[in-house]
């Protein structure tokens, strides 16, 4: 029988991401949007939203960088969600489910970050 999941954590068809298997490379993924959001030149950003947040590292990184944002982090996947949310903080970081196909913010964004989604 197919595993569910290809190592690296993505779906195999009809199956959804395994945040363990994902986890498997963070650090390697973790480097190029690290460097990303050190360039990224917002002062003090008030709204932060990570589209795509998978298991929240990235969003726990921006919270980290921007002690006084409102960190959001989005995703599609129940099982990212429910791994993400270890690193949500009451009042600063959250992870909800949504679709970047058709999500909107609900007021204005400062910085808006969504990194290995679009591809
Ligand atoms: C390769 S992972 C990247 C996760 C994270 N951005 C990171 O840098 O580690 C892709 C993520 O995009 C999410 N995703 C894919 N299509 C999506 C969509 N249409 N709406 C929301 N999330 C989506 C998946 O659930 C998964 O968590």
């Amino acid at each position: 029988m197919a595993p569910p999941t290809a190592p690296d954590g993505a779906p195999s068809t009809g199956s959804d991401w395994d945040p363990a298997g994902y986890l498997r490379f963070a650090g390697e993924r973790a480097r190029p949007a690290a460097d990303l959001v050190q360039r990224v030149g917002a002062i003090e950003p008030a709204v932060v939203v990570d589209l795509g947040c998978g298991e929240g590292a990235l969003a726990a990184a921006l919270a980290a960088r921007w002690p006084a944002a409102r960190v959001t982090g989005v995703d599609l996947s129940p099982a990212m969600l429910a791994a993400a949310a270890r690193h949500a903080v009451a009042g600063r970081v959250d992870f909800v489910a949504g679709d970047v196909r058709d999500w909107a913010p609900a007021a204005p964004v400062d910085v808006l970050v969504s990194n290995a989604v679009l591809h």
